[in-house]
């Protein structure tokens, strides 16, 4: 019933002629592949050239973060208009870096959130905790805060356009992986969260992704898993052999 969403999260990296390089390796690996749902999302800097590169394939485009304003005196930010303007249908919104180097709290969160549904972007919400919250077993209450806020407000039917991405923060860029069972748990969590606010069949509907140091030789596990409907991908993304597996995944 849901249709999993396998997202490459570039991050800071890759020059633009190296964007259009790795995108041009995915047109040719993975372009019509239609098993799930494939998602790049390049720096601001390459969202021009990379929309250019998978146009015509089945690859989707979205953009890493964006203001929750419509235009304006915002240096350094993005807004939905331009990023639609170049082809991005999702964005990434409230990643752990965004909250731990520039000041996303869960409030700003809900603002872009409620400004990307606004827009028809869709927004892939990113929520985790940190090690010590799961070692003091705070962990199920943290994230079901962020969900919570971060969603606050939303109907039902908005609902029904957002994706959840869960990424302990202790696993990103690490390669330590939550196991199997522990993402399954948290994504449990999340969705019995989601049907208590909401209803049944947003909790049933909704796409809930892991994110932290997803692998091609992890990614077969996961996604057997009833509650872990994709991936969003950071460092095995800026490979063109490694992302097309995970997108293969078995
Ligand atoms: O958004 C993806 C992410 O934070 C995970 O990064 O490098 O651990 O796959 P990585």
């Amino acid at each position: 019933m849901r249709k999993a969403l396998i997202a490459g999260n570039w991050k800071m990296n890759k020059t633009d002629p190296e964007a259009i390089e790795l995108a041009r390796a995915l047109v040719a690996e993975v372009g019509q592949y239609e098993a799930c749902d494939i998602l790049l999302c390049p720096p601001f800097t390459s969202l021009k050239s990379v929309g250019d590169v998978i146009r015509g394939s089945k690859i989707k485009l979205g953009a890493q973060t964006m203001h929750w304003e419509k235009s304006g005196a915002f240096t350094g930010m993005v807004c939905a208009d331009m990023l639609k303007s170049l082809g991005c249908t999702y964005v990434i919104i409230g990643h752990s870096e965004q909250r731990q180097f520039f000041g996303e709290t869960d409030e700003t969160v809900n603002k872009r959130t409620r400004a990307a549904l606004a827009n028809g972007l869709t927004p892939i919400v990113c929520v985790g905790e940190f090690l010590e919250q799961r070692e003091s077993g705070k962990h199920e209450q943290i994230v079901r805060d962020q969900v919570i806020q971060g969603l606050k407000g939303l109907t039902s039917d908005e609902m029904k356009q957002v994706a959840i991405a869960y990424e302990p923060v202790w696993a990103i860029g690490t390669g330590k992986t939550a196991s199997s069972q522990d993402a399954d748990d948290m994504h449990a969590c999340i969705r019995s969260t989601i049907e208590k606010v909401w209803n049944r069949d947003v909790a049933q509907g909704l796409v809930i992704q892991y994110g932290g140091s997803v692998k091609p030789d992890t990614i077969d596990e996961q996604m057997a898993m009833p509650n872990i409907d994709g991936a969003l991908v950071g460092g095995a993304a800026l490979q063109a052999d490694s992302f097309a597996r995970i997108v293969r995944f078995q």
